[in-house]
């Protein structure tokens, strides 16, 4: 079967670049990415590109190019479905805040609410692609639901699930380390030789990989959880660094030029964010629980135990090394992204830093080159722990890195920002109180060249 029509439900963060990519790639698909939000898909279609909703470098481009060729965002959710056939849902799969497995397991009333939309609307056989990421055997549910609830047509049901990261997500989807399409090779061949397809026109064969739907479901979830597990393995050495004189920068680069253990993701930082490496291991260890795997459960839980040990121990370093109190004193963050190149904050760790210097009484300043100040108060009203107005007293949001530094007791850098190398350090370092603190929690700046300056100069796992 040749794909011609696409549909993708979900224009976030996965939906939007995947599907602009797929259209950038196969000029012959028509592509429609339908959300329930009227505004996001608004922002999708601004006449100015650099307006849309997302933040990725190189992907306005892509869009300009594509967008209104054979790229659409509409709100049409039912037909985008209709005319399709092959659909993608790439819905968000939050945590669960209620009921059975609150704070751990998948909610997924937004995926059932797809599976029984497609349901309603399909009047031919469709092809539905797992595009979130879900718990393993999902997609048993989603082909029930289907089935069930439809009209009679045949529903082939594939799990695709998505390895970008954010920053780099259009060239994580242009040159993917591999592809993976899982699939009931016994009834729906068919259908996985036609998703095999549309990524062959820009992904080699060899990087195409097809498993069993369950295989490629619990990928996804071993890969975020496999990822997260070097953040929290570095980040656990970070502490014992700082005790003993040893150099996490120095730890890295020596554990990580040993070819099984590779470089990347060996970077110590206040904690991992992101709206996926939390989530995922918590249903991962959800799932395990629910097997009765408790070994296993409590294995991965501990990764997500280090990272909040990690964000509440940067904090805490700040208060004590300000002389065990912030009260009243201006703490400038740089950074509020969960890491750079991204206007994202879910779970970023500037979030809990921020909560808990506001319970010190802080005066916290930000300024983060691409997050708004809306997002910003937005994530704090999320936490629930005080009221907006005590929120709006304890947070300033500032356009210009020089002035959020300007007469501060501290700064503390939240996110890797390449532009924030470049600052003019002894500029700042004149216009703060003194001492001058600095709280490097991703590790960017020269030690060195800071304590030359005058800081008194603070980075992850003492790194020089
Ligand atoms: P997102 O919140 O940015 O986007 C999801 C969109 O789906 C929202 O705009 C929402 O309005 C829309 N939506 C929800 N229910 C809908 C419905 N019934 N009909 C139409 N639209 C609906 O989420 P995201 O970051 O794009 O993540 C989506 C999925 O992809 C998640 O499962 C996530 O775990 C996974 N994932 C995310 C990333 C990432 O970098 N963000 C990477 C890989 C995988
Ligand atoms: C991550 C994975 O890398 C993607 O493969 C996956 O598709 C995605 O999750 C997902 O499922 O959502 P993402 O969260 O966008 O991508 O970004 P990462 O580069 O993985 O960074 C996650 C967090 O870990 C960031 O806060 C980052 O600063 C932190 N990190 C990363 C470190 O602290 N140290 C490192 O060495 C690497």
């Amino acid at each position: 079967m040749k794909i011609t029509s696409i549909c993708c439900i979900g224009a976030g963060y996965v939906g939007g670049p995947t599907m602009a990519i797929i259209a950038q790639k196969c000029p012959n698909i028509k592509v429609t990415v339908v959300d329930l939000n009227v505004e996001r898909i608004a922002a999708w279609n601004d006449e100015d590109v650099n307006n849309i909703p997302i933040y990725e470098p190189g992907l306005s481009d892509l869009v300009a190019e594509a967008r209104g060729r054979n790229l659409f965002f509409s709100t049409e959710v039912e037909k985008a479905i209709d005319e399709a056939q092959m659909i993608f849902i790439s819905v968000n799969t939050p945590t669960k805040t209620y009921g059975l497995g609150k704070g751990m397991a998948a909610d997924l009333k937004y995926i059932e609410l797809c599976a029984r939309q497609i349901a309603a609307v399909a009047k031919e056989n469709k092809i539905v692609v797992e595009k979130s990421t879900l718990p393993v055997r999902t997609a048993e549910a989603v082909k029930n639901i289907l089935d069930n609830t439809g009209n009679g047509v045949q529903f082939q049901i594939l799990s695709n699930p998505e390895f970008l990261a954010e920053g780099t997500a259009v060239q994580d989807l242009l040159h993917p380390d591999r592809v993976l399409i899982g699939g009931d090779a016994t009834n729906g061949q068919e259908a996985i030789d036609a998703l095999v397809e549309v990524y062959a026109n820009w992904v080699p064969k060899e990087k195409i990989l097809t498993t069993n739907l369950w295989s490629s479901e619990l990928s996804k979830l071993t890969a975020n959880a496999f990822l997260a597990q070097r953040v929290s393995s570095i980040n656990a050495m970070s502490e014992l660094c700082e005790k003993t004189g040893a150099d996490i920068n120095e730890l890295s680069k020596a554990i990580g030029m040993d070819s099984r253990i590779g470089p990347k993701f060996l970077k110590a930082s206040v904690g991992f964010g992101g709206s996926c490496f939390q989530k995922d291991i918590l249903n991962l260890v959800y799932i395990a629980k629910t097997y009765g795997l408790n070994k296993v459960a409590d294995y991965w839980e501990q990764v997500v135990i280090m990272n909040d040990h990690q964000k509440r121990r940067f904090s805490n370093n700040i208060v004590q090394t300000l002389y065990n109190t912030v009260s009243g004193k201006k703490i400038a963050f740089l950074g509020w992204a969960f890491k750079k190149d991204t206007n994202d904050t879910r779970e970023s760790a500037a979030i809990n830093v921020s909560d808990f210097l506001l319970n010190e009484q802080a005066n916290i300043a930000v300024f983060d080159p691409r997050v708004k100040e809306k997002q910003i108060i937005n994530d704090l009203i999320y936490l629930k722990s005080r009221s907006i107005e005590d929120i709006k007293k304890g947070i300033t949001v500032y356009n210009d890195p020089y002035e959020v530094c300007k007469d501060a007791h501290a700064i503390a850098i939240l996110t890797e920002w390449d532009e924030f190398k470049e600052y003019d350090w002894q500029k700042i370092y004149n216009n703060m109180q003194k001492p001058a603190f600095v709280f490097d929690g991703r590790n960017i700046l020269d030690a060195k060249k800071m304590t030359e300056i005058g800081f008194i100069f603070n980075a992850i796992g003492g790194a020089n």
